[in-house]
């Protein structure tokens, strides 16, 4: 299973770099603004730390505008992929730019179907929003189940990014099912490595070393 950091945040990014877990990264209007600094000047410090893909998100509303802001950001780097809503809008642009050899993320997918019609428009990726749909009280893992079902059934290479994670259990149960990427916040990412047990047993190594009798230099 492949790792992407969700975040625009630079220091998130080199750290998840330096610990081997950051095979791409997604961002989205709103983890830009929470950084506070021009865009331009955000996605450059990413591209040029990260070689993996990173997926930058288009804002027009109709395929027109959507090509037109796609093409431009892909010519910023060649490991860019342009992250479109699921909208017929959307579906539209996705096979223009697909088409044109433009990896298209399509995101804010809610229903197995529309990734079923995003795979069908060229989509090299989707995002299925796991924990979004939990907070609705659905269970967004199920929808994951589904598409990796359905793609497998007709031999689609859209790639499935589980996003919209909140905790280390999406992570597991995507990388169970299957699914080629998750999407994962910084803190998710700390969480999955830490286990009290493992804490635990530093402890107890470090205060028995204590007790090995050492040779005196
Ligand atoms: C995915 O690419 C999105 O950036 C992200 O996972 C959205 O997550 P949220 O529901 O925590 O905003």
């Amino acid at each position: 299973m492949k790792f992407f950091i969700d975040t625009a945040n630079i220091q998130e990014i080199e750290e998840g770099l330096s610990l081997g877990m950051v095979d791409g990264v997604t961002t989205n209007p709103s983890l830009i603004a929470k950084e506070k600094r021009p865009f331009n000047d955000v996605v450059k410090d990413i591209l040029e730390r990260v070689s993996g893909p990173v997926s930058l998100e288009v804002v027009g509303l109709k395929s027109g505008e959507m090509v037109e802001e796609g093409k431009k950001l892909a010519e910023l780097g060649e490991q860019v992929v342009i992250k479109v809503p699921m909208t017929t809008e959307g579906l539209k642009a996705t096979k223009i730019l697909s088409g044109e050899g433009i990896s298209v993320n399509q995101t804010l997918i809610f229903s197995p179907v529309q990734a079923l019609m995003a795979a069908k428009a060229g989509a090299a990726y989707v995002s299925p929003f796991v924990g979004r749909l939990d907070d609705a009280a659905h269970n967004g893992m199920d929808i994951v189940e589904q598409i990796l079902t359905i793609y497998d059934s007709y031999g689609f290479e859209t790639e499935v990014i589980v996003a919209s994670i909140r905790h280390p259990r999406h992570v597991l149960e995507g990388a169970l099912m299957g699914a080629d990427i998750a999407t994962i916040p910084f803190k998710v990412i700390e969480q999955l490595a830490k286990h009290p047990l493992t804490d635990k047993g530093i402890e107890l190594f470090l205060a028995d070393w204590k007790k090995v009798l050492k040779l005196e230099k």
